[in-house]
């Protein structure tokens, strides 16, 4: 029997598999104490900024049925400080490094650009979704006139490839898609958290300092998995595909759906392994239905 195959082409990537991290969820130090990272198709990198941002006040996490809130607000160390220490640790690992931006005006967003393009990660992965940030974040990704300027603005300086992350907070997804597509944008990711809020009715308060925060986990699956359906139907560009990815079988679906590498995020947070525990079921799942390559996974779907 021929072996398995999971190596993928995303974006101008060569990736010996398609499970990423998702970004804000993976820390090099941290999860290198549990796994081989060079086991992974590539790694998204947390939030950086052109200078560093001290985020927003505790408490910041909140567990709900099904997920968790996060309002961070993309605390960061700064473009130079992560490149010094998370990058340069990262360079011992046979993996592809997808370095996530963040920023709060067009100008911000270039300035990290700039930076992270002369180092050596393969993509640059641009947040303009983040609901936790007061200027910037999220505002530029429900107007696709924004979206569409940010992108511009970034490919005019950016010698990498560009995946612009998308919200699902907006009316139709693939308005903002096909804007960034246009602009010359290389990748999508989809999605970001869910705006959400939760209330502690014991003492009366909003539990997030933030009052509202981003909702993540596998609650969230569904709206992620339809989007990045209907997103793989408005563009042609390549789809990192993420929201609530558990398991293997979780993956399998986001390929199905039009996903063409996947990412886990608070999956890791519940259990550091988890994205090689969902590689391995992954590739336990391809066993099972005698797929022999990920694009197997995508043509056997029915939908
Ligand atoms: C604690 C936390 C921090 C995050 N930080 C970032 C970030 O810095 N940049 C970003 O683009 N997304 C960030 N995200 C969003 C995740 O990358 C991901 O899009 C989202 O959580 C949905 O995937 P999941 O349900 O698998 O967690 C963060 C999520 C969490 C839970």
């Amino acid at each position: 029997m021929r072996k398995l195959d999971l190596s993928v082409q995303f974006a101008g990537i060569e990736m010996k598999n398609p499970v990423t991290t998702a970004s804000g969820t993976f820390s090099a130090r941290d999860s290198g104490q549990f796994y081989d990272i060079g086991r992974l198709g590539a790694v998204v990198t947390k939030g950086v900024a052109s200078e560093p941002w001290a985020g927003n006040p505790t408490p910041r996490i909140g567990e709900t049925y099904g997920g968790m809130l996060n309002a961070v607000g993309l605390q960061n160390p700064g473009a130079d400080a992560f490149i010094a220490d998370e990058l340069a640790y990262l360079k011992q690992f046979s993996t592809p490094v997808i370095a996530n931006v963040a920023g709060r005006t067009a100008e911000e967003y270039c300035l990290a650009v700039e930076k992270l393009s002369e180092t050596d990660v393969a993509m640059l992965e641009i947040n303009i979704s983040c609901p936790n940030v007061k200027e910037g974040g999220i505002g530029f990704g429900t107007d696709p006139r924004m979206a569409a300027e940010i992108t511009r603005a970034v490919k005019s300086v950016s010698k990498k490839p560009i995946l612009v992350k998308l919200t699902p907070n907006v009316t139709d997804i693939t308005e903002i898609a096909k804007a960034v597509e246009a602009e010359g944008a290389d990748g999508i990711s989809l999605i970001n958290t869910l705006l959400g809020m939760k209330i502690d009715v014991q003492r009366k308060k909003p539990v997030l300092a933030n009052i509202m925060g981003g909702f993540s986990g596998p609650a969230i699956k569904p709206v992620a998995v339809r989007m990045v359906y209907q997103v793989r139907r408005a563009v042609q560009i390549p789809i990192m595909g993420l929201g609530g990815i558990m398991t293997g079988e979780d993956a399998a679906e986001f390929i199905m759906a039009g996903a063409d590498v996947i990412s886990v995020g608070t999956a890791a947070l519940v259990n550091p392994t988890a994205p090689v525990d969902i590689l391995e079921e992954l590739e336990a799942y391809m066993e099972e239905q005698g797929f022999k390559t990920i694009a197997d996974i995508r043509q056997a779907f029915q939908g």
